[in-house]
């Protein structure tokens, strides 16, 4: 992904597919992307880009949307179970998660996810690189054809 731009496009075709219930584990190292793709998947829901902020003081944001998105910045975390006390559980019942630094969750990450790995790239961009569980299969094609438009 050459731009900025084509992050964000990515996170809104995921978006496109996502249905309550859903968690999106963004993975990857300082400065990868995490926060530009999870700003265009909300851009999705809440049509605007500019909300969007980094919880990586909250940890935890909610955005409006058919269902609850929440937005959590895992960064920070002490101990995995402390993302109880955030609410995960019960955000992932009632509407979709949004996940960076995912790995920060231990053995508490659930089975059933989309896995989004970000990384530099050539010429300062960024690869991406999607894995789910079976439920993910067929989504993870059908975005794959809609960023390659
Ligand atoms: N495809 C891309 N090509 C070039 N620059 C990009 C691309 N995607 C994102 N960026 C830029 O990378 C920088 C870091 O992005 P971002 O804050 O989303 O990373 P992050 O993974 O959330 O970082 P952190 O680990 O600090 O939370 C931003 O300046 C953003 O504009
Ligand atoms: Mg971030």
């Amino acid at each position: 992904m050459p731009a900025e731009a084509d992050t964000r496009a990515l996170g809104q075709a995921i978006a496109r597919r996502t249905q309550q219930g859903d968690m999106i584990a963004l993975e990857g190292g300082l400065g990868a992307g995490k926060t530009t793709l999870a700003r265009g998947f909300i851009q999705h829901f809440t049509g605007s880009v500019e909300e969007v902020v980094s919880p990586t003081f909250t940890l935890a944001q909610l955005y409006d949307g058919p269902v609850p998105i929440w937005h959590f910045d895992l960064y920070r975390l002490k101990d995995p179970m402390e993302v109880l006390e955030l609410g995960l559980e019960d955000a992932l019942t009632e509407g979709i998660v949004l996940v960076e630094w995912p790995e920060r969750m231990g053995h508490l990450l659930p089975q059933r996810r989309l896995e989004v790995g970000l990384a530099l790239g050539l010429q300062n961009g960024r690869q991406a690189r999607l894995a789910g569980d079976p439920s993910w299969a067929a989504r993870i094609k059908e975005i794959g054809s809609d960023v390659a438009r």
